[in-house]
Protein backbone atom coordinates (compact mmCIF):
# COMPACT_ATOMS: atom_id res chain seq x y z
CA UNK A 1 0.00 0.00 0.00
CA UNK A 2 1.63 3.43 -0.51
CA UNK A 3 1.69 6.47 1.62
CA UNK A 4 -0.93 8.14 -0.40
CA UNK A 5 -3.28 5.11 0.09
CA UNK A 6 -2.65 5.00 3.91
CA UNK A 7 -3.44 8.99 4.01
CA UNK A 8 -6.36 8.68 2.29
CA UNK A 9 -7.45 5.71 4.49
CA UNK A 10 -7.00 8.01 7.41
CA UNK A 11 -9.22 10.67 6.47
CA UNK A 12 -11.49 8.74 5.34
CA UNK A 13 -11.44 7.45 8.95
CA UNK A 14 -11.96 10.26 10.08
CA UNK A 15 -14.97 11.30 8.53
CA UNK A 16 -16.13 7.93 8.65
CA UNK A 17 -19.06 7.37 11.08
CA UNK A 18 -17.12 5.56 13.93
CA UNK A 19 -17.79 7.46 17.09
CA UNK A 20 -16.57 4.38 19.15
CA UNK A 21 -13.69 3.70 17.30
CA UNK A 22 -10.57 3.23 19.62
CA UNK A 23 -8.33 1.08 18.01
CA UNK A 24 -7.16 1.04 14.05
CA UNK A 25 -5.09 -1.79 12.79
CA UNK A 26 -3.39 -2.72 8.97
CA UNK A 27 -1.77 -5.55 8.72
CA UNK A 28 -0.76 -6.59 5.00
CA UNK A 29 -3.83 -4.48 3.59
CA UNK A 30 -6.21 -5.75 6.42
CA UNK A 31 -7.67 -3.46 8.34
CA UNK A 32 -9.35 -4.50 12.27
CA UNK A 33 -10.75 -2.24 14.22
CA UNK A 34 -10.58 -4.11 17.19
CA UNK A 35 -7.11 -5.23 18.89
CA UNK A 36 -8.50 -8.97 19.42
CA UNK A 37 -7.09 -11.28 17.25
CA UNK A 38 -10.39 -12.65 15.70
CA UNK A 39 -11.79 -9.54 15.27
CA UNK A 40 -13.47 -9.75 12.09
CA UNK A 41 -11.15 -7.99 9.89
CA UNK A 42 -12.13 -6.45 6.86
CA UNK A 43 -10.58 -5.06 3.62
CA UNK A 44 -9.58 -1.63 3.67
CA UNK A 45 -11.12 -0.17 0.50
CA UNK A 46 -14.45 -1.19 1.27
CA UNK A 47 -14.26 -0.70 4.88
CA UNK A 48 -14.92 2.71 5.53
CA UNK A 49 -17.97 5.22 4.44
CA UNK A 50 -17.11 8.83 4.36
CA UNK A 51 -20.42 9.57 5.76
CA UNK A 52 -20.26 11.55 9.25
CA UNK A 53 -17.64 13.36 11.26
CA UNK A 54 -15.09 10.74 13.07
CA UNK A 55 -13.53 12.21 15.64
CA UNK A 56 -9.65 12.06 15.79
CA UNK A 57 -9.21 11.94 19.77
CA UNK A 58 -11.27 8.85 20.32
CA UNK A 59 -8.84 6.62 18.73
CA UNK A 60 -6.00 5.40 21.27
CA UNK A 61 -4.58 2.93 19.00
CA UNK A 62 -3.21 2.22 15.70
CA UNK A 63 -0.80 -0.12 14.31
CA UNK A 64 0.52 -0.18 10.34
CA UNK A 65 2.37 -3.21 9.98
CA UNK A 66 3.85 -4.47 6.61
CA UNK A 67 3.12 -1.96 4.37
CA UNK A 68 6.45 -1.09 2.75
CA UNK A 69 5.92 2.47 3.81
CA UNK A 70 8.49 4.39 2.84
CA UNK A 71 7.58 7.93 5.09
CA UNK A 72 5.04 9.31 6.95
CA UNK A 73 3.70 12.65 5.70
CA UNK A 74 3.69 15.73 8.18
CA UNK A 75 0.89 16.33 10.14
CA UNK A 76 -0.87 12.56 9.26
CA UNK A 77 -1.22 12.26 13.12
CA UNK A 78 -2.11 15.48 13.84
CA UNK A 79 -4.99 15.74 16.73
CA UNK A 80 -4.75 12.29 17.51
CA UNK A 81 -5.32 13.44 20.73
CA UNK A 82 -5.67 10.03 22.98
CA UNK A 83 -3.84 8.09 20.67
CA UNK A 84 -1.61 5.71 23.08
CA UNK A 85 -0.22 2.84 20.82
CA UNK A 86 0.97 3.47 17.90
CA UNK A 87 2.84 0.65 15.93
CA UNK A 88 4.44 1.14 12.67
CA UNK A 89 6.13 -2.48 11.78
CA UNK A 90 8.10 -3.91 9.17
CA UNK A 91 7.98 -0.65 6.60
CA UNK A 92 10.55 0.82 5.05
CA UNK A 93 10.08 4.50 6.65
CA UNK A 94 14.34 6.02 6.63
CA UNK A 95 13.07 8.77 8.81
CA UNK A 96 10.44 9.37 11.70
CA UNK A 97 8.00 12.58 11.64
CA UNK A 98 9.58 15.04 13.37
CA UNK A 99 6.89 16.71 14.37
CA UNK A 100 4.49 13.46 16.34
CA UNK A 101 2.90 15.31 18.47
CA UNK A 102 0.80 13.08 20.59
CA UNK A 103 0.27 14.06 24.47
CA UNK A 104 -1.08 10.76 25.31
CA UNK A 105 0.61 8.72 23.39
CA UNK A 106 2.12 5.45 25.50
CA UNK A 107 4.16 2.86 23.26
CA UNK A 108 5.88 3.97 19.94
CA UNK A 109 7.01 0.79 18.17
CA UNK A 110 8.44 1.21 15.22
CA UNK A 111 10.85 -1.88 14.43
CA UNK A 112 12.02 -3.65 11.22
CA UNK A 113 12.17 -0.16 8.96
CA UNK A 114 15.14 1.84 7.80
CA UNK A 115 16.06 4.37 10.18
CA UNK A 116 19.61 5.48 9.97
CA UNK A 117 20.17 8.50 12.22
CA UNK A 118 17.84 9.49 15.22
CA UNK A 119 18.33 13.39 15.06
CA UNK A 120 18.43 15.95 18.10
CA UNK A 121 14.88 16.31 19.52
CA UNK A 122 13.20 13.78 17.19
CA UNK A 123 11.20 12.86 20.14
CA UNK A 124 9.70 17.01 21.29
CA UNK A 125 5.89 16.58 22.13
CA UNK A 126 5.74 13.01 22.83
CA UNK A 127 6.37 13.63 26.59
CA UNK A 128 4.11 10.50 28.07
CA UNK A 129 5.60 8.02 26.23
CA UNK A 130 7.19 5.11 27.92
CA UNK A 131 8.05 2.65 25.57
CA UNK A 132 9.88 3.05 22.24
CA UNK A 133 11.18 0.31 20.50
CA UNK A 134 13.20 0.81 17.25
CA UNK A 135 14.72 -2.43 16.71
CA UNK A 136 15.99 -3.66 13.41
CA UNK A 137 16.53 -0.72 11.77
CA UNK A 138 20.19 0.72 9.64
CA UNK A 139 20.42 3.18 12.88
CA UNK A 140 24.41 3.90 12.96
CA UNK A 141 24.19 7.46 14.36
CA UNK A 142 22.10 8.64 17.73
CA UNK A 143 22.38 12.77 18.48
CA UNK A 144 23.11 13.45 21.95
CA UNK A 145 19.80 14.97 22.49
CA UNK A 146 17.87 12.81 20.10
CA UNK A 147 15.63 11.27 22.85
CA UNK A 148 15.73 14.55 25.16
CA UNK A 149 12.04 15.24 24.82
CA UNK A 150 10.98 11.88 26.40
CA UNK A 151 11.12 12.51 30.22
CA UNK A 152 8.67 9.28 31.02
CA UNK A 153 10.43 7.11 29.03
CA UNK A 154 10.99 3.54 30.61
CA UNK A 155 12.00 0.92 27.90
CA UNK A 156 14.21 1.77 24.93
CA UNK A 157 15.27 -1.03 22.78
CA UNK A 158 17.64 -0.42 19.81
CA UNK A 159 18.38 -3.94 19.22
CA UNK A 160 20.12 -5.04 15.66
CA UNK A 161 21.21 -1.49 14.46
CA UNK A 162 24.47 -0.17 13.17
CA UNK A 163 25.09 1.53 16.40
CA UNK A 164 28.75 2.15 17.24
CA UNK A 165 28.90 5.56 19.27
CA UNK A 166 26.89 6.07 22.61
CA UNK A 167 26.74 10.18 22.90
CA UNK A 168 28.01 10.88 26.43
CA UNK A 169 24.73 12.53 27.48
CA UNK A 170 22.61 11.13 25.30
CA UNK A 171 20.53 9.59 28.33
CA UNK A 172 21.02 12.10 30.42
CA UNK A 173 16.77 13.37 30.08
CA UNK A 174 15.82 9.68 30.59
CA UNK A 175 16.78 9.40 33.83
CA UNK A 176 13.58 6.54 34.69
CA UNK A 177 14.22 4.33 32.54
CA UNK A 178 14.16 0.52 33.42
CA UNK A 179 14.90 -1.57 30.19
CA UNK A 180 17.68 -0.52 27.90
CA UNK A 181 18.64 -2.92 24.73
CA UNK A 182 21.75 -1.52 23.01
CA UNK A 183 22.47 -5.71 22.15
CA UNK A 184 23.76 -6.63 18.44
CA UNK A 185 25.22 -2.97 17.41
CA UNK A 186 28.90 -2.05 16.56
CA UNK A 187 29.90 -0.55 19.99
CA UNK A 188 33.74 -0.66 21.14
CA UNK A 189 33.93 1.58 24.10
CA UNK A 190 31.70 2.07 26.85
CA UNK A 191 32.88 5.47 28.09
CA UNK A 192 32.30 6.82 32.18
CA UNK A 193 29.26 8.95 32.34
CA UNK A 194 27.39 7.69 29.37
CA UNK A 195 25.17 5.85 31.92
CA UNK A 196 24.85 7.71 35.17
CA UNK A 197 21.96 8.57 35.08
CA UNK A 198 20.03 6.13 34.95
CA UNK A 199 19.36 5.04 38.66
CA UNK A 200 16.85 3.22 37.88
CA UNK A 201 17.99 1.30 35.17
CA UNK A 202 16.63 -2.71 36.01
CA UNK A 203 18.21 -4.49 32.87
CA UNK A 204 21.28 -3.53 30.53
CA UNK A 205 21.75 -5.42 27.06
CA UNK A 206 24.79 -4.80 25.81
CA UNK A 207 25.23 -8.45 23.84
CA UNK A 208 27.11 -8.86 20.83
CA UNK A 209 28.43 -5.48 20.04
CA UNK A 210 32.92 -5.23 20.01
CA UNK A 211 33.12 -3.63 23.15
CA UNK A 212 37.22 -3.74 23.35
CA UNK A 213 37.20 -1.16 26.70
CA UNK A 214 34.94 -0.23 29.80
CA UNK A 215 35.38 2.59 31.91
CA UNK A 216 36.22 1.39 35.31
CA UNK A 217 33.37 3.88 36.55
CA UNK A 218 31.05 3.28 33.12
CA UNK A 219 28.45 1.49 35.34
CA UNK A 220 28.97 2.77 39.28
CA UNK A 221 25.38 5.22 39.38
CA UNK A 222 23.61 1.82 38.13
CA UNK A 223 22.22 1.02 41.57
CA UNK A 224 19.00 -0.38 40.44
CA UNK A 225 20.50 -2.92 37.85
CA UNK A 226 19.17 -6.61 38.02
CA UNK A 227 20.77 -7.84 34.66
CA UNK A 228 23.99 -6.65 33.04
CA UNK A 229 24.90 -8.57 29.78
CA UNK A 230 27.98 -7.97 28.40
CA UNK A 231 28.06 -11.19 26.75
CA UNK A 232 29.46 -11.83 22.56
CA UNK A 233 31.92 -9.02 22.88
CA UNK A 234 35.82 -8.35 22.53
CA UNK A 235 36.32 -7.63 26.14
CA UNK A 236 39.89 -8.54 27.05
CA UNK A 237 40.44 -7.73 30.24
CA UNK A 238 38.47 -5.73 33.16
CA UNK A 239 39.00 -3.06 35.04
CA UNK A 240 39.42 -3.68 38.73
CA UNK A 241 36.37 -1.43 39.80
CA UNK A 242 34.06 -2.02 37.04
CA UNK A 243 31.20 -3.79 38.77
CA UNK A 244 31.67 -1.66 41.94
CA UNK A 245 28.07 -0.17 43.77
CA UNK A 246 26.00 -2.98 41.73
CA UNK A 247 24.46 -3.93 44.75
CA UNK A 248 21.16 -5.27 42.88
CA UNK A 249 22.63 -7.19 40.79
CA UNK A 250 21.35 -10.77 39.99
CA UNK A 251 22.77 -11.64 37.11
CA UNK A 252 26.13 -10.88 35.01
CA UNK A 253 27.13 -12.40 31.81
CA UNK A 254 30.38 -12.25 30.29
CA UNK A 255 30.64 -15.50 28.21
CA UNK A 256 31.97 -15.59 24.91
CA UNK A 257 34.32 -12.67 25.39
CA UNK A 258 38.69 -12.63 25.46
CA UNK A 259 38.90 -12.29 28.92
CA UNK A 260 42.47 -12.94 30.19
CA UNK A 261 42.44 -12.35 33.59
CA UNK A 262 39.95 -11.25 36.42
CA UNK A 263 41.39 -8.34 38.51
CA UNK A 264 41.14 -8.91 42.64
CA UNK A 265 38.27 -7.42 43.85
CA UNK A 266 36.24 -7.17 40.51
CA UNK A 267 33.10 -9.27 42.47
CA UNK A 268 33.24 -7.50 45.56
CA UNK A 269 30.67 -5.75 45.83
CA UNK A 270 28.27 -8.24 43.97
CA UNK A 271 26.66 -9.44 46.90
CA UNK A 272 23.01 -9.76 45.39
CA UNK A 273 24.15 -11.99 42.15
CA UNK A 274 23.06 -15.41 41.36
CA UNK A 275 24.23 -16.09 38.50
CA UNK A 276 28.03 -15.62 36.46
CA UNK A 277 28.76 -16.75 33.18
CA UNK A 278 31.93 -16.70 32.37
CA UNK A 279 31.81 -19.15 29.42
CA UNK A 280 34.08 -19.55 26.48
CA UNK A 281 36.78 -16.66 27.69
CA UNK A 282 40.63 -17.18 27.72
CA UNK A 283 40.98 -16.54 31.39
CA UNK A 284 44.01 -18.81 32.78
CA UNK A 285 44.06 -18.18 36.62
CA UNK A 286 42.07 -18.37 39.24
CA UNK A 287 43.85 -17.26 42.33
CA UNK A 288 43.15 -16.83 45.90
CA UNK A 289 39.83 -14.86 46.67
CA UNK A 290 38.80 -13.71 43.17
CA UNK A 291 35.54 -14.62 43.89
CA UNK A 292 35.05 -13.05 47.41
CA UNK A 293 31.88 -10.92 47.12
CA UNK A 294 29.90 -13.09 45.85
CA UNK A 295 27.97 -13.92 48.80
CA UNK A 296 24.45 -15.25 47.07
CA UNK A 297 26.31 -16.88 43.96
CA UNK A 298 24.75 -20.23 43.03
CA UNK A 299 26.09 -20.95 39.68
CA UNK A 300 28.79 -20.37 38.34
CA UNK A 301 29.97 -21.44 34.96
CA UNK A 302 33.68 -20.91 34.19
CA UNK A 303 33.71 -23.40 31.25
CA UNK A 304 35.82 -23.41 27.76
CA UNK A 305 38.49 -20.98 29.74
CA UNK A 306 42.56 -21.71 29.68
CA UNK A 307 42.45 -22.59 33.22
CA UNK A 308 45.22 -24.10 34.74
CA UNK A 309 46.19 -22.70 38.17
CA UNK A 310 43.66 -23.06 40.46
CA UNK A 311 44.95 -22.54 44.37
CA UNK A 312 43.51 -23.40 48.28
CA UNK A 313 41.68 -20.21 48.22
CA UNK A 314 40.18 -20.04 44.15
CA UNK A 315 36.92 -20.12 45.55
CA UNK A 316 36.67 -18.76 48.75
CA UNK A 317 33.68 -16.33 49.35
CA UNK A 318 30.92 -18.76 47.80
CA UNK A 319 29.14 -20.63 50.29
CA UNK A 320 25.90 -20.94 48.67
CA UNK A 321 27.27 -22.05 45.20
CA UNK A 322 25.66 -25.01 44.14
CA UNK A 323 26.62 -25.97 40.64
CA UNK A 324 30.45 -24.82 39.21
CA UNK A 325 31.25 -25.87 35.89
CA UNK A 326 35.33 -26.01 35.20
CA UNK A 327 34.30 -28.09 32.03
CA UNK A 328 36.99 -28.12 29.29
CA UNK A 329 40.01 -26.21 30.94
CA UNK A 330 43.37 -27.13 31.27
CA UNK A 331 43.48 -28.32 34.74
CA UNK A 332 46.12 -30.51 35.58
CA UNK A 333 46.70 -30.73 39.26
CA UNK A 334 44.06 -29.68 41.94
CA UNK A 335 46.02 -28.87 45.44
CA UNK A 336 45.00 -30.27 48.25
CA UNK A 337 42.23 -27.83 49.84
CA UNK A 338 40.96 -26.29 46.10
CA UNK A 339 37.39 -26.57 47.28
CA UNK A 340 37.78 -25.10 50.42
CA UNK A 341 34.99 -22.44 50.82
CA UNK A 342 32.43 -24.41 49.13
CA UNK A 343 30.39 -26.18 51.66
CA UNK A 344 26.98 -26.17 49.39
CA UNK A 345 28.57 -27.33 46.47
CA UNK A 346 26.15 -30.17 44.73
CA UNK A 347 27.42 -30.33 40.95
CA UNK A 348 30.99 -30.04 40.06
CA UNK A 349 31.93 -30.57 36.43
CA UNK A 350 35.82 -30.97 35.85
CA UNK A 351 35.38 -32.82 32.40
CA UNK A 352 37.55 -32.19 29.56
CA UNK A 353 40.60 -31.42 31.63
CA UNK A 354 44.01 -32.45 31.56
CA UNK A 355 43.86 -34.12 35.64
CA UNK A 356 45.61 -37.54 36.06
CA UNK A 357 46.36 -37.45 39.54
CA UNK A 358 43.69 -36.60 41.86
CA UNK A 359 46.09 -35.21 45.16
CA UNK A 360 45.15 -36.34 48.66
CA UNK A 361 43.21 -33.56 49.76
CA UNK A 362 42.10 -32.10 46.63
CA UNK A 363 38.30 -32.76 47.64
CA UNK A 364 38.03 -31.95 50.97
CA UNK A 365 35.60 -29.52 52.08
CA UNK A 366 33.29 -30.64 49.47
CA UNK A 367 30.69 -31.91 52.16
CA UNK A 368 28.13 -31.52 49.82
CA UNK A 369 29.00 -32.48 46.59
CA UNK A 370 26.55 -35.31 44.94
CA UNK A 371 27.41 -34.98 41.21
CA UNK A 372 31.16 -35.17 40.17
CA UNK A 373 31.71 -35.25 36.29
CA UNK A 374 35.24 -36.32 35.23
CA UNK A 375 34.28 -37.42 31.75
CA UNK A 376 37.31 -37.27 29.23
CA UNK A 377 39.86 -37.00 31.63
CA UNK A 378 43.25 -39.12 32.04
CA UNK A 379 41.97 -40.20 35.57
CA UNK A 380 44.22 -42.68 36.91
CA UNK A 381 43.03 -43.46 40.50
CA UNK A 382 39.90 -42.95 42.24
CA UNK A 383 40.64 -43.28 46.07
CA UNK A 384 40.71 -39.77 46.23
CA UNK A 385 36.99 -39.48 45.54
CA UNK A 386 36.75 -40.82 49.38
CA UNK A 387 37.03 -37.53 50.28
CA UNK A 388 33.67 -37.25 49.29
CA UNK A 389 30.93 -38.12 51.57
CA UNK A 390 27.71 -37.13 50.08
CA UNK A 391 28.85 -38.55 46.56
CA UNK A 392 26.45 -40.35 44.40
CA UNK A 393 26.59 -39.95 40.43
CA UNK A 394 30.27 -40.18 38.50
CA UNK A 395 30.49 -39.09 35.28
CA UNK A 396 33.71 -41.37 33.70
CA UNK A 397 32.73 -41.23 30.16
CA UNK A 398 36.32 -41.25 28.32
CA UNK A 399 38.76 -42.01 30.83
CA UNK A 400 40.46 -45.43 31.66
CA UNK A 401 37.41 -46.97 33.50
CA UNK A 402 35.19 -46.41 30.52
CA UNK A 403 34.08 -50.09 30.09
CA UNK A 404 33.96 -50.90 33.38
CA UNK A 405 30.58 -52.12 34.66
CA UNK A 406 31.42 -50.74 38.32
CA UNK A 407 33.93 -48.88 39.99
CA UNK A 408 35.07 -49.14 43.76
CA UNK A 409 35.43 -46.13 45.50
CA UNK A 410 37.34 -46.92 48.95
CA UNK A 411 34.17 -49.58 50.03
CA UNK A 412 31.82 -48.02 48.28
CA UNK A 413 30.77 -49.82 44.73
CA UNK A 414 29.72 -47.73 42.05
CA UNK A 415 27.78 -49.29 38.79
CA UNK A 416 26.76 -47.98 35.53
CA UNK A 417 23.42 -46.71 35.18
CA UNK A 418 21.28 -47.06 31.57
CA UNK A 419 22.49 -43.34 30.97
CA UNK A 420 26.13 -44.24 31.53
CA UNK A 421 26.68 -42.67 34.67
CA UNK A 422 28.06 -44.54 37.64
CA UNK A 423 25.67 -44.42 40.98
CA UNK A 424 25.96 -45.61 44.21
CA UNK A 425 23.93 -48.48 44.97
C1 LIG B 1 -13.76 15.58 19.87
O1 LIG B 1 -13.70 15.22 21.22
C2 LIG B 1 -13.13 16.21 22.08
C3 LIG B 1 -12.95 15.60 23.45
O2 LIG B 1 -13.99 14.74 23.79
C4 LIG B 1 -14.02 17.43 22.06
O3 LIG B 1 -13.46 18.43 22.88
C5 LIG B 1 -14.15 17.93 20.65
O4 LIG B 1 -15.06 19.00 20.57
C6 LIG B 1 -14.63 16.83 19.70
N1 LIG B 1 -14.55 17.27 18.34
C7 LIG B 1 -15.55 17.12 17.48
C8 LIG B 1 -15.30 17.62 16.10
O5 LIG B 1 -16.60 16.61 17.79
C1 LIG C 1 -10.09 11.04 25.29
O1 LIG C 1 -9.71 10.45 26.54
C2 LIG C 1 -10.33 11.10 27.64
C3 LIG C 1 -9.74 10.50 28.88
O2 LIG C 1 -9.71 9.11 28.81
C4 LIG C 1 -11.84 10.92 27.56
O3 LIG C 1 -12.46 11.56 28.63
C5 LIG C 1 -12.33 11.52 26.25
O4 LIG C 1 -13.70 11.26 26.09
C6 LIG C 1 -11.59 10.93 25.07
N1 LIG C 1 -11.97 11.61 23.86
C7 LIG C 1 -12.66 11.04 22.90
C8 LIG C 1 -13.03 11.88 21.73
O5 LIG C 1 -12.94 9.85 22.92
C1 LIG D 1 5.69 -5.11 0.08
O1 LIG D 1 6.69 -5.39 -0.87
C2 LIG D 1 6.88 -6.77 -1.10
C3 LIG D 1 8.08 -6.93 -2.02
O2 LIG D 1 8.04 -5.98 -3.04
C4 LIG D 1 5.60 -7.36 -1.67
O3 LIG D 1 5.76 -8.74 -1.86
C5 LIG D 1 4.47 -7.13 -0.70
O4 LIG D 1 3.24 -7.57 -1.24
C6 LIG D 1 4.34 -5.65 -0.36
N1 LIG D 1 3.36 -5.49 0.68
C7 LIG D 1 2.36 -4.62 0.62
C8 LIG D 1 1.41 -4.63 1.78
O5 LIG D 1 2.22 -3.87 -0.31
C1 LIG E 1 22.57 18.21 18.75
O1 LIG E 1 22.58 18.90 19.97
C2 LIG E 1 23.84 19.03 20.56
C3 LIG E 1 23.68 19.68 21.91
O2 LIG E 1 22.66 20.61 21.93
C4 LIG E 1 24.74 19.85 19.66
O3 LIG E 1 26.01 19.95 20.23
C5 LIG E 1 24.83 19.15 18.34
O4 LIG E 1 25.59 19.92 17.44
C6 LIG E 1 23.46 18.90 17.77
N1 LIG E 1 23.62 18.09 16.60
C7 LIG E 1 22.94 18.30 15.51
C8 LIG E 1 23.23 17.39 14.36
O5 LIG E 1 22.11 19.18 15.42
C1 LIG F 1 33.34 -18.36 21.84
O1 LIG F 1 33.38 -16.96 21.73
C2 LIG F 1 33.80 -16.49 20.47
C3 LIG F 1 33.88 -14.99 20.56
O2 LIG F 1 32.65 -14.43 20.91
C4 LIG F 1 32.81 -16.96 19.40
O3 LIG F 1 33.26 -16.54 18.14
C5 LIG F 1 32.71 -18.46 19.45
O4 LIG F 1 31.71 -18.88 18.55
C6 LIG F 1 32.33 -18.92 20.85
N1 LIG F 1 32.37 -20.37 20.91
C7 LIG F 1 31.32 -21.07 21.32
C8 LIG F 1 31.51 -22.55 21.38
O5 LIG F 1 30.27 -20.53 21.65
C1 LIG G 1 29.19 -27.18 31.58
O1 LIG G 1 29.98 -26.79 30.50
C2 LIG G 1 29.98 -27.69 29.41
C3 LIG G 1 31.01 -27.22 28.41
O2 LIG G 1 30.71 -25.94 27.96
C4 LIG G 1 28.59 -27.77 28.83
O3 LIG G 1 28.57 -28.69 27.76
C5 LIG G 1 27.65 -28.23 29.93
O4 LIG G 1 26.30 -28.21 29.44
C6 LIG G 1 27.74 -27.33 31.14
N1 LIG G 1 26.93 -27.94 32.18
C7 LIG G 1 26.37 -27.24 33.15
C8 LIG G 1 25.52 -27.98 34.12
O5 LIG G 1 26.55 -26.04 33.27
C1 LIG H 1 35.60 -49.56 25.40
O1 LIG H 1 35.12 -50.59 24.57
C2 LIG H 1 35.07 -50.25 23.19
C3 LIG H 1 34.46 -51.40 22.44
O2 LIG H 1 33.37 -51.89 23.14
C4 LIG H 1 36.47 -49.95 22.70
O3 LIG H 1 36.41 -49.55 21.33
C5 LIG H 1 37.06 -48.84 23.52
O4 LIG H 1 38.41 -48.63 23.13
C6 LIG H 1 37.02 -49.18 25.01
N1 LIG H 1 37.44 -48.01 25.73
C7 LIG H 1 38.33 -48.05 26.72
C8 LIG H 1 38.67 -46.75 27.35
O5 LIG H 1 38.84 -49.10 27.06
Amino acid sequence: MSLTKITILLSLLVLSHQAELHSFHLTNNVLSLEESEDSTEIVSDHLVQPTQVFNRSSLQSVSIINHNLTSIKEGTFDNFLNLTNLVLDNNQIDSLPRDLNLPNLRQLTFKNNKLVKLHNDSFVNLRNLQILKLDYNELGEIDPNAVAGLSNLKVLTLSHNKIEHLPKTVFVAVSGLVNLDIDNNFLTVIEETVFDSLEELVTLNLKNNLIKTINGGAFRRLKALRDLNLAQNHLTKLEHDVFHHLAELDSLHLENNFLEELPNGVFQDLGGVGRLLLTNNSVRELQKDVFVGLKQLRNLKADFNEIRVLEKGSFYGLPFCYDLNLSYNKIDHLPSGVFDGLENLEQLLLNGNKLSTLDVGAFTGLTALYALNLENSKIDDLDTLEELPKLRLIDLKGTKYNNMTSVNIGKYVFNVNKYNNWVLN
